[in-house]
């Protein structure tokens, strides 16, 4: 059915001719084609909400870069917006939200999101998958429970998150309802993803590192779990959990097929722990973009020489920075492709 599908055959753990390769934060933030739709768009929550233009650069990676798989243009801050808590994007600054939760009134108000709350991501879906004809899958995403808590709490982001840390150590009761919440609402929203269209899926914890690793277990890893549980019967499910070397452990028994790692794991301590029983995704530092192609190549055959060509998506170890060469991106991505 699909012109290239080893993304898919890869987090299966399927024997691929290749390594596959997309980026995380692709669709945005270094490519002039992206700028220029974003303009039409009043602001970025306009934009977001706009289904043809988070359709158009949702293809511009493909068609640009040539990566093995689109991700949705989307943000992992609509499913608070859905569940009662609006944001903004302040330019150069990130999310804000005005209202944060503070009180049992704050989480009992929080509404349980249905995909029909966002049906502006299912449509953009729908449109991105006719204007991909095929040619590659189309990846989903959410933000992991913790990670959207967080925001939800702090109303912004934050280099200690202490606000949100203070919530789970004075009203852990409280903190678990509202994740329960989030997670519930997420699973629908993820749920309405794979029914429009969406051939994988991806679950952003940045947040992870912040928690000591039993923390992690009690108000992430318990909820990123239902997640895979809902969602893994129906397509492949990425679990990427940025700073969690801890809890490396404790994801072998998550129901996803790929973890994705951050460029602090050492690759092969990673086989160790995961085995056969996961595909690893990464890990390459997004700074090393920065860095001249002989060093790019020399970097892209490391990766593939650690990892190994079997179960094996490369990537970076966190998003795209908004400064990197759109040139260097493309020679990495050439590199990986012809090893
Ligand atoms: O991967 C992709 O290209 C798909 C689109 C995508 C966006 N955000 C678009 C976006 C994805 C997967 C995300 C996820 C996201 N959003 C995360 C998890 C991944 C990570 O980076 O850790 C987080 C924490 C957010 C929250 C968020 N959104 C922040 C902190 C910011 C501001 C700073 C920035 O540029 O990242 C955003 C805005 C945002 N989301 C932009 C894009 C392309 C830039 C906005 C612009 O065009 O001005």
């Amino acid at each position: 059915m699909y012109k290239n599908d080893i993304i898919l055959k890869a987090a299966k753990g399927e024997a691929v001719e290749r390594v596959p390769v997309w980026l995380m934060r692709q669709a945005g933030r270094i490519l002039p084609e992206y700028r220029a739709t974003r303009s039409r768009a009043k602001n970025f929550i306009e934009f977001v909400k706009n289904p043809e233009l988070a359709c158009e650069v949702t293809v511009q990676p493909v068609d640009i870069l040539g990566v093995d798989a689109a991700i949705i243009f989307s943000d992992i801050l609509v499913i608070p917006e859905a569940m009662g808590l609006p944001y903004q994007m302040i330019e150069a600054k990130g999310p804000y939200f005005e209202n944060t939760l503070v009180t049992e009134q704050d989480v009992a108000k929080l509404r349980i999101a249905d995909a029909g709350d966002l049906d502006y991501v299912i449509r953009a879906i729908q449109l991105s998958k006719k204007a991909l004809d095929n040619r590659v899958p189309l990846i989903g995403f959410a933000g992991a429970p913790w990670t959207i808590f967080s925001y939800m709490v702090e109303g912004s982001g934050s280099k200690t998150f202490s606000k949100a840390k203070k919530f789970l150590y004075t009203q852990p009761a409280l903190a678990h309802q509202a994740l329960e919440k989030i997670t519930l609402s997420t699973i629908n929203y993820l749920k309405g993803q794979v029914a429009a269209g969406a051939d994988m899926i991806q679950v952003f914890d940045s947040w992870a590192g912040v928690l000591g690793p039993e923390q992690y277990r009690e108000f992430s890893l318990k909820y990123i779990s239902m997640i895979c549980d809902a969602l893994s019967p129906l397509v492949p499910v990425t679990v990427f959990a940025k700073d969690a070397h801890f809890a490396l452990h404790d994801m072998k028994s998550l129901k996803c097929n790929t973890i994705g790692l951050d460029w602090t794991i050492n690759p092969g301590e990673a086989r160790t722990i995961f085995g056969n029983t996961k595909t690893l995704q990464g890990n390459a530092d997004p700074c090393m973009l920065y860095a001249d192609t002989k060093t790019i190549e020399q970097e892209a055959k490391k990766m593939i020489a650690a990892f190994g060509k079997q179960r094996y998506i490369a990537n970076l170890g966190h998003g795209l920075y908004p400064d990197t060469d759109k040139e260097r991106v493309k020679f990495f991505i050439d590199c990986i492709k012809q090893n």
